[in-house]
């Protein structure tokens, strides 16, 4: 459909007449089709253009604040809408897709675009699916993939104010890399216990896909020993049954090592040099005994080497790590639940571990065990097994709440960040094949590096101004999105991937998880699901019968 004719260009800004009663939306893409290329467009303001007087402007505004009907003589002529919007890309004859190197002639007509338009864009090339193109608030049929390899190791941001659509948005990538059948790892802590059933009866969750059997491993507090979870789920009236590897969130503390504290970024030297200190002398009971000695014995017990206060103020921090007691236990049971995390992402499953009633100080330790245990792994492999390393899935390790871990605020006194295992993997996880899935309502509290760093962002509604422009400012292809990732409604997003071949902020509409996982269930359900068949592949180590989920 035609939509306006080009009036001015200037840089890669074009500006184009609107035709009369035709409906142009922010954000929206359009193309200007010539001879020797294509243009796509991208709407990002608006401007009426008027040659009437000021004098004409009062007087027409005053007839019709008193209610008379306003004339204006030639006014197709002197008074038009115009749309300002930015070249995002030039597709040439041959159809490869290139960054501008021209602008489309004055007079050229504006147009919207079709389904071969979108094709031609080869946005859907990667192997993660995560929405379809947008146009303005509509949806299109076109969909929009990340390319895994690429993307993971470059690190991922998703940004957006609470209800926009981020926790819907993990459980979709979730979904697709689940779907890549081993392709690629995800580790998501899951602080609401919303990702495994989903937040309400009326949602679903990762349990809820078939794929769930067999690359998802589901570490809670709600098992007490490593088994197959049993989960019978009512969907449309019709039960499924899925059986999820799943094993019980507990950790002793002969599995912790000093590296696990000081990782976290919490620590002085003073107090790491402590740390190590008892370590060595210790050994095997270091954490306890830093625990429980009082701080005049550990201060005999080290020599003098620390002060006093370092004594305390480690005591405390190290408390506060460890929590109320709940997933960090002294006389945990025996069985190791790092190594399953490590396994499985080794196996190339999505590791749910869900934490609901973690407090901070447990969140923050469990979550750097776990990310460094995994670089560890990698970073060994790839120096003294390349061979196997190339066989290792992508990993992708998510960070709920990314600004408490990599804010300004954790800037020692000379303006560095204080080192802790996810500044690490932003810096070096590249090497490795690991990558950071940084999720946060706050980009602005975020550091610069890392927002640099995260090569793919996907920008969910994001209204207040230090965090849009935190974002913008150290983005590619995002020069004019201010006005529009203001206005995104829950679930719309702007996309860039550089690594994926995303190289302009593409409008998308991230899928409905529970519209794509229902439509598998339905599917599944409708061709005679028999729970019967499937059961007999697992040697069940315990059975527990889950509640029904009940879907409206
Ligand atoms: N792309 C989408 N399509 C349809 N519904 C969506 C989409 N994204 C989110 N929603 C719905 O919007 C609501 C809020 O989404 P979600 O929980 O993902 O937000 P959030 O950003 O994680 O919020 P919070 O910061 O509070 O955790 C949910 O009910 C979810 O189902
Ligand atoms: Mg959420």
């Amino acid at each position: 459909m035609k939509v306006g004719v080009v009036v001015w260009t200037e840089g890669t800004t074009v500006k184009f007449r609107i035709r009369d009663r035709v409906l142009v939306e922010r954000g929206q893409l359009l193309k200007v089709d010539v001879d020797y290329a294509k243009f796509i467009l991208r709407v990002f303001d608006f401007k009426p253009e008027s040659l009437l007087t000021q004098a004409e402007i009062a007087r027409l505004s005053k007839k019709k604040e008193a209610g008379e009907d306003v004339e204006i003589y030639d006014k197709g002529l002197r008074l038009y809408d115009t749309a300002l919007a930015t070249i995002i890309c030039q597709i040439d004859i041959e159809g490869n897709v290139h960054g501008p190197t021209t602008v489309p002639p004055l007079f050229s007509e504006v147009e919207t675009l079709n389904k071969n338009d979108l094709e031609q864009l080869r946005l859907d090339t990667g192997d993660l699916p995560i929405g379809y193109i947008r146009v303005g608030h509509k949806v299109s049929e076109a969909v929009v993939a990340l390319d895994g390899a690429k993307t993971i190791p470059h690190h991922i941001l998703v940004c957006g104010v609470t209800g926009a659509g981020k926790s819907n948005l993990g459980k979709v990538l979730a979904y697709s890399i689940m779907r890549t059948k081993g392709k690629y790892s995800l580790v998501l802590f899951d602080c609401e216990s919303e990702y495994f059933q989903g937040a309400s009866p009326t949602q679903l969750g990762l349990v809820h896909a078939p794929e769930s059997e067999e690359y998802l491993l589901y570490v809670t507090p709600r098992v007490q020993e490593p088994c197959k979870l049993k989960v019978t789920i009512t969907y449309k009236g019709a039960e499924v049954e899925r059986r999820v590897e799943a094993y019980p969130l507990v950790i002793g503390y002969d599995q912790l090592r000093p590296e696990d504290f000081t990782l976290t970024g919490e620590f002085t030297h003073p107090q790491e040099e402590l740390l190590w200190l008892v370590y060595k002398l210790r050994k095997r009971d270091w954490l306890n005994f830093l625990l429980e000695a009082p701080p005049d014995t550990i201060y005999r017990f080290v020599r003098k080497l620390a002060a006093k206060n370092t004594i305390n103020t480690l005591k405390r921090k190290i408390k506060h790590l460890l929590g109320s007691g709940d997933v960090f236990l002294e006389d945990a049971p025996d069985f190791n639940t790092f190594d399953a995390i490590v396994g499985a992402v080794m196996r190339g499953c999505v590791v749910l571990i869900d934490i609901p009633y973690a407090t901070e100080g447990e969140e923050k330790l469990l979550a750097t065990a776990v990310a460094r245990r995994i670089f560890d792994t990698y970073e060994k492999l790839r120096k003294h097994a390349p061979e196997d390393w190339e066989k290792l899935p992508y990993a992708l390790v998510a960070v709920e709440e990314a600004h408490r871990y990599l804010s300004k605020t954790s800037l020692t006194s000379t303006g560095e960040l204080k080192e802790n295992i996810f500044s690490i993997i932003s810096k070096r996880g590249r090497k490795y094949r690991v990558g950071a899935l940084y999720i946060t309502q706050m980009p602005g509290e975020l550091i610069e590096p890392v927002i640099r760093q995260s090569l793919t962002k996907i920008i969910l509604p994001l209204p207040t101004k230090p965090d849009y422009t935190k974002v913008i400012e150290y983005s590619p292809y995002l020069d004019e999105a201010s006005q529009e990732i203001k206005t995104l409604d829950r679930g719309e997003a702007l996309v860039i991937s550089p690594p994926s071949g995303i190289r302009f902020a593409v409008p998308i509409k991230v899928f409905s998880y529970e519209e794509i996982v229902g439509k598998r269930l339905s599917e599944e359900i409708s061709v005679k699901y028999t729970p019967a068949r499937k059961i007999k592949r697992f040697k069940p180590l315990k059975k527990i019968k889950e509640e029904a989920v009940v879907l409206s």
